[in-house]
């Protein structure tokens, strides 16, 4: 009988060590990690470099409270704003950014109602979950912060929606949790537009997209728009908590002294390895490579699932993939198939067996993972 709440479906699995794209069980045996622990461990586990810095840190100094300047959040501010025009807010998850998100924007418009997406997923506080367009993740916490309403994600005719009383607009630009969708180009592009035309901010959630996992450093980047606000989390501190909201520098004094804040964001430990994450996926060549990863791991699954009667779709950017199954059974039995031969992946929404890789596993490590899906979803179709 475990003394803890059961709201996590916890398989019976426990990991001990972590090494490049390997995690060892209590009996020394090695999984390949297809997930990094969903979007985080971006760089691996164990990365040296970063154990290094995190090392150095620790011996330094761990928390000094936000009354005091930061150095090191000024250094990583500039490094998240990608030479634009960005201020930046720590905070120390997902739904904590996202949070400082919708009240940056509720409080800079003056305005109440935000759009978000059916099947978005946004994180578990209240505003984040009112934010997330999912009936279950809903489930038993009525009533909702009332000024969220859920458009259709690609649809260019609910795009009229959005007009003068509306706050903000926040996306994913591909829906993570809800099944790996990639926004259109020209749909995101219109959306940006039509928020813009009626003095609407855009909010986009990279919190699982950012810092290189669509093979660019945020995945808006390669949408020619540029959002009012983002939130980052995940990937960002590679295993340390850390969330930032950044929002366009016109914005800052909305956010005066004591109106918003948090007693951990910011804290050295996490920024100290978030500097450095930076650095790496900064280094030349670095997200190239996840492009020509990405790239053989579509062309392996394309060829490779091209006749399996129970693959619908394949679909992702960068090394956030997506492969749409027939049924939530199929994808489970897929799940546990894996396992058994020692690979580990994710589900997305119902039915859909989603990929987040380590940006930086080898080639060699990709295309086993990859084989051992696509002959589980063959032993699967000849059962
Ligand atoms: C797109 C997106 N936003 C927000 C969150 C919530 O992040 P956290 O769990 O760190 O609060 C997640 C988590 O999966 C996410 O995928």
């Amino acid at each position: 009988m475990s003394d803890l709440f059961p709201n996590y479906a916890r398989l019976p699995l426990e990991f001990q060590k972590g090494s490049g794209t390997k995690i060892f069980d209590k009996e020394n045996v090695e999984y390949l990690d297809l997930t990094s622990g969903i979007g985080v461990t971006n760089l691996g586990y164990n990365h040296p470099e970063l154990v290094k810095v995190l090392h150095d840190q620790v011996e330094k100094i761990w928390h000094i409270p936000n009354l005091y300047e930061s150095e090191l959040q000024e250094k990583v501010a500039k490094l998240l704003a990608i030479e634009q025009d960005y201020l930046a807010f720590f905070c120390n998850s997902g739904a904590e950014a996202n949070e400082a998100a919708i009240k940056l924007a509720r409080k800079a418009t003056g305005k109440e109602k935000i759009f978000s997406f059916k099947q978005s997923f946004h994180g578990r506080t209240f505003g984040a979950m009112s934010a997330t367009g999912q009936a279950k993740i809903h489930q038993g916490f009525a009533p909702l912060l009332p000024t969220f309403d859920y458009l259709t994600y690609n649809s260019f005719d609910d795009l009229l929606k959005i007009d003068e009383s509306v706050a903000a607009v926040m996306v994913e630009v591909i829906q993570g949790e809800g099944g790996v969708l990639p926004a259109e180009k020209e749909w995101l592009q219109m959306l940006a537009k039509v928020a813009k035309d009626n003095g609407a901010l855009l909010i986009i959630d990279e919190v699982q997209t950012g810092i290189g996992r669509t093979g660019t450093f945020y995945a808006w980047c390669d949408y020619g728009i540029s959002p009012d606000i983002f939130t980052l989390a995940k990937g960002l501190g590679n295993g340390v908590p850390v969330g930032a909201m950044l929002g366009k520098k016109e914005l800052g004094e909305v956010f005066s002294q004591g109106s918003h804040g948090t007693t951990f964001g910011g804290n050295r430990l996490a920024l100290s390895v978030a500097e450095k994450v930076i650095e790496l996926v900064n280094q030349e060549e670095f997200l190239t490579e996840v492009q020509e990863k990405s790239t053989l791991a579509f062309d392996v699954l394309q060829k490779g699932l091209a006749k399996n009667k129970h693959v619908k779709a394949i679909r992702g950017k960068g090394l956030m993939i997506g492969i749409a199954l027939d049924s939530s059974d199929t994808l489970q039995k897929a799940l546990q198939k894996l396992r058994e031969r020692h690979v580990l992946a994710l589900s997305a929404g119902n039915d859909v067996l989603r990929l987040l890789p380590p940006l930086t596993i080898a080639n060699e490590e990709l295309q086993s993972g990859l084989a051992a899906i696509i002959q589980v979803l063959e032993e699967i179709e000849n059962e």
